[in-house]
């Protein structure tokens, strides 16, 4: 079980990311924001199909991500360039701004019929036990709800096919199993939970 291996990931990292001088500063990270809002959102509530909200996603989780945009391990032909600059303070500032903003659901139509069975599938492969029940993360695990339905479907396809650079291949152990069709079940059950949690 790869659950070892996360542990370890997480120790290093707060030793790595944690440890030095710097404490992370939200409105250094507001600032140092500016450029990313054309397609993560004025708060981190992006807008367009496909692209991330990073709005209230765990800081280690943002933090990781940015690390490995900047080295490689992850490449995007959008985002790549964004990370390539960017010090362990800028990410530390960056992680912490996107961390404290609240997180809004992303509108999008989902299919009931694929909702309650990527709702089966969800329990049949103990997503919540990583992500969380709710599936809203913590520490190295993101927040699913209220993330993009295309997103989704694509950082799922990409773990399956082991081009999405996750950290220590536990979301591609967590994916070996699932058929096209469990993937798109599943990123309909997590965009109806974004619509159910705003509604009053
Ligand atoms: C030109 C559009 C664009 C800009 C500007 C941009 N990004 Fe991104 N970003 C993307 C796209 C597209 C992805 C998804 C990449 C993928 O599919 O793997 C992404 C992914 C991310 C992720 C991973 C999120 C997740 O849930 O896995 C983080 C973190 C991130 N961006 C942070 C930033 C920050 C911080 C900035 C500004 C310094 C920024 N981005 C600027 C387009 C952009
Ligand atoms: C053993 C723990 C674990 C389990 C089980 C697990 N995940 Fe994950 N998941 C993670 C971690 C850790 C990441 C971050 C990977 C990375 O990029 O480094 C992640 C990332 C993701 C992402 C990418 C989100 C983003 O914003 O980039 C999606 C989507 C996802 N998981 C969906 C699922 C679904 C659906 C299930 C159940 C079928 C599942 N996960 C089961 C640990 C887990």
């Amino acid at each position: 079980m790869p659950l070892a291996g996360l542990w370890v990931v997480a120790a290093v990292l707060a030793m790595t990311a944690g440890a030095p001088a710097h404490a992370a500063d939200l409105d250094a990270g507001r600032h140092k924001a500016e450029p990313c809002k054309t397609c993560h959102g004025p708060d981190g509530n992006a807008t367009t199909p496909g692209i991330p909200s990073l709005a209230g996603q765990p800081a280690i989780f943002t933090h990781w991500q940015l690390i490995k945009f900047r080295d490689g391990r992850r490449k995007d032909p959008q985002m790549s360039a964004f990370a390539a600059s960017l010090s362990d303070a800028d990410m530390a500032d960056l992680a912490a701004y996107y961390a404290a903003q609240p997180s809004r659901p992303r509108p999008s139509p989902t299919d009931p019929e694929k909702v309650a069975i990527g709702g089966r599938l969800a329990e049949q492969h103990h997503c919540a036990s990583c992500h969380r029940p709710g599936l809203v993360g913590h520490e190295q695990v993101p927040r699913l709800v209220g993330q993009d339905l295309t997103y989704l479907v694509k950082l799922l396809r990409g773990f399956k096919a082991q081009t999405a650079g996750d950290l220590d291949g536990t979301m591609s152990m967590a994916v070996e199993r699932l058929s096209e069709a469990d993937i798109e079940n599943l990123a309909h059950y997590i965009a109806d939970l974004s619509g159910r949690s705003a509604r009053p």
